[in-house]
């Protein structure tokens, strides 16, 4: 089938996001000019560069966590894994300001070392993040799609050493979980390894 998806797609539900996944899940953590902390799932999350260590996150309308990391500046990616997958799944709930997930969740907050959001002590791993920028991008009709995307540099990383073999990040130890279409969701659990080619011209 082809089809234009301004004329809809004619299945029982939109494939879009089926189609574009896996998909890490940024678990963030920010906090409020108010002091007030939230924890939310992003899908619409990818590391961007490597050198600096970009992220960043899509909001699909004025959401807490994208309002809070553009008021301060600041935000925390928790990695996302199967051991945790419900309370990732309870965390997305509509809370309203001033309600924290974690406790909603049954979460326990660590103090970040270099910026004020605590990260999740739960999980396996934890990227510190400034902001860097934050953008409204245009549909095709110049219009706004009602996104905000918040970019972030990573500038601190924990990693749980139960994770790490032989100086490596396990991400199957890690278990970490990836979103896919529908109500869908995927946890690694092999990997395997090739080598990159590299023109001897
Ligand atoms: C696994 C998962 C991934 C999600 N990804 C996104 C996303 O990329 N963008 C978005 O706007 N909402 C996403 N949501 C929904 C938000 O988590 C939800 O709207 C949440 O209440 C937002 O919280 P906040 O207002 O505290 O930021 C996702 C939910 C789940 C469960």
């Amino acid at each position: 089938m082809f089809y234009e998806p301004a004329n809809g797609h004619g299945l029982p539900h939109d494939p879009f996001k089926a189609i574009v996944a896996p998909r890490p899940i940024g678990w963030i953590s920010s906090m409020g000019r108010d002091g007030a902390v939230n924890l939310a799932p992003y899908s619409f999350f990818n590391a961007i560069s490597s050198d600096p260590h970009l992220v960043l996150f899509s909001s699909e309308g004025a959401k807490d966590s994208a309002t809070f990391a553009e008021e301060s500046g600041e935000f925390v990616v928790n990695l996302a894994s199967r051991d945790l997958a419900e309370k990732i799944n309870a965390s997305s709930i509509d809370a309203p300001r001033g309600v924290s997930e974690f406790a909603h969740a049954g979460l326990t907050e660590a103090p970040s070392k270099l910026v004020a959001p605590p990260r999740v002590a739960e999980c396996h791993a934890a990227l510190e993040c400034k902001v860097t920028e934050v953008r409204r991008p245009n549909g095709l009709n110049g219009k706004p799609a009602g996104v905000i995307v918040v970019t972030g540099e990573v500038i601190g990383i924990h990693i749980d050493e139960a994770v790490l073999k032989n100086g490596l990040f396990d991400v199957v130890a890690a278990g970490t979980l990836a979103r896919l279409g529908y109500r869908d969701y995927a946890a690694v659990t092999e990997v395997f390894e090739m080598v990159r080619p590299r023109w001897k011209g």
